[in-house]
C-alpha cells in the first residue's frame, strides 16, 4: 500500500552531486523491468506541501521530456534512483508494441504505491498524454521535467557515445521536430526545466498558478 511504502515520503527528490562514476556512455546500472525496484537510501524529505498539491498517496510520476543525449539516463541516475522506479523503452528487448507495455509497467509501480520515472524522449503533448491520465488516475502526483538541450550539444554528446548508445543523428532531428515543452496545463502539478551543465545538473521549478498566489513575492 502507498501509506506503508518508504519511498512515499520522499517523492521528487533531486539530491546527488555531480556527474560521478555512473555518468558515462549508458554504463551505470540498468535494470531489467523485472527490477524496478524502488531502492532505498535517498533521506532528502519530500517538496513542500504547497507543491504536492492535493496528492495524498505520496506517489510520483515523473515524466521526461527530452531529446537524445539531453541527459535524461544520467539525471534518473543521478537523482531519481533512489526514490523511483525506472520504466524505459531502451530497457524492452522484443516488444512490439512499447507505448502499451510502458503504460503496463507504469500502472503495475503506481499501483504497488511506488513512485515511477518515464525515462524516453516524450516530446509531444499526445506521447504524454496516457501517462500523465494514467498518473491522475492511479492518484500519483505527476510532474514533467523537460531536458531543455539545443540539438548541437546532444549530437555532439550522441557522437562521443559509444555502441548501440549511440543513436543515427536523424533521430535526434526526427525528435527535435516533434519536441513541444511540457506545460501544467496538459494535466501537470508541477514542471521542473533542466539544464545539463559541464559541472552537472541545474533544476529550477517553474512557479504554477497556485503557489504564485499563495506565496507572491515580497
Ligand atoms: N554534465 C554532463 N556534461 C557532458 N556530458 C554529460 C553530462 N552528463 C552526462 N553526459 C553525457 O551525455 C551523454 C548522454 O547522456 P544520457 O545517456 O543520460 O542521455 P539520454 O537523454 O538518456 O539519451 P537517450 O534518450 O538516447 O537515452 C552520455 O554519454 C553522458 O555520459
Ligand atoms: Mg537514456
Amino acid at each position: 500500500m502507498a501509506a506503508s511504502n518508504p519511498a512515499s515520503t520522499r517523492v521528487a527528490c533531486h539530491c546527488g552531486g555531480g556527474r560521478g562514476a555512473q555518468s558515462g556512455n549508458r554504463r551505470g546500472p540498468t535494470r531489467s523491468e523485472g527490477q524496478q525496484s524502488v531502492a532505498s537510501g535517498c533521506q532528502r524529505p519530500a517538496l513542500g506541501a504547497s507543491e504536492r498539491g492535493a496528492n495524498l498517496t505520496g506517489m510520483e510520476l515523473a515524466i521526461f521530456v527530452g531529446l537524445q543525449a539531453s541527459g535524461k539516463s544520467t539525471f534518473y541516475r543521478e537523482r531519481l534512483s533512489a526514490s523511483h522506479a525506472l520504466v524505459s523503452k531502451d530497457l524492452m528487448r522484443n516488444v512490439r508494441d512499447k507505448n502499451r507495455r510502458q503504460l503496463a509497467l507504469v500502472r503495475a509501480a503506481l499501483r504497488e504505491g511506488r513512485s515511477v520515472a518515464v525515462d524516453n524522449t516524450n516530446p509531444s503533448p499526445a506521447d504524454r498524454a496516457p501517462l500523465i491520465g494514467l498518473g491522475r488516475e492511479l492518484g500519483a502526483r505527476v510532474v514533467a521535467y523537460f531536458f531543455d538541450t539545443a540539438v548541437p550539444g546532444c549530437l555532439a554528446r550522441n557522437a562521443e557515445r559509444q555502441g548501440r548508445a549511440q543513436v543515427p543523428p536523424v533521430a535526434i532531428f526526427t525528435a527535435a521536430r516533434r519536441m513541444v515543452a511540457p506545460r501544467l496545463e496538459e494535466g501537470f502539478d508541477a514542471l521542473y526545466r533542466v539544464h545539463l551543465q559541464p559541472e552537472g545538473f541545474r533544476v529550477a521549478e517553474l512557479p504554477s498558478p497556485k503557489s504564485a498566489h499563495s506565496e507572491p513575492n515580497p
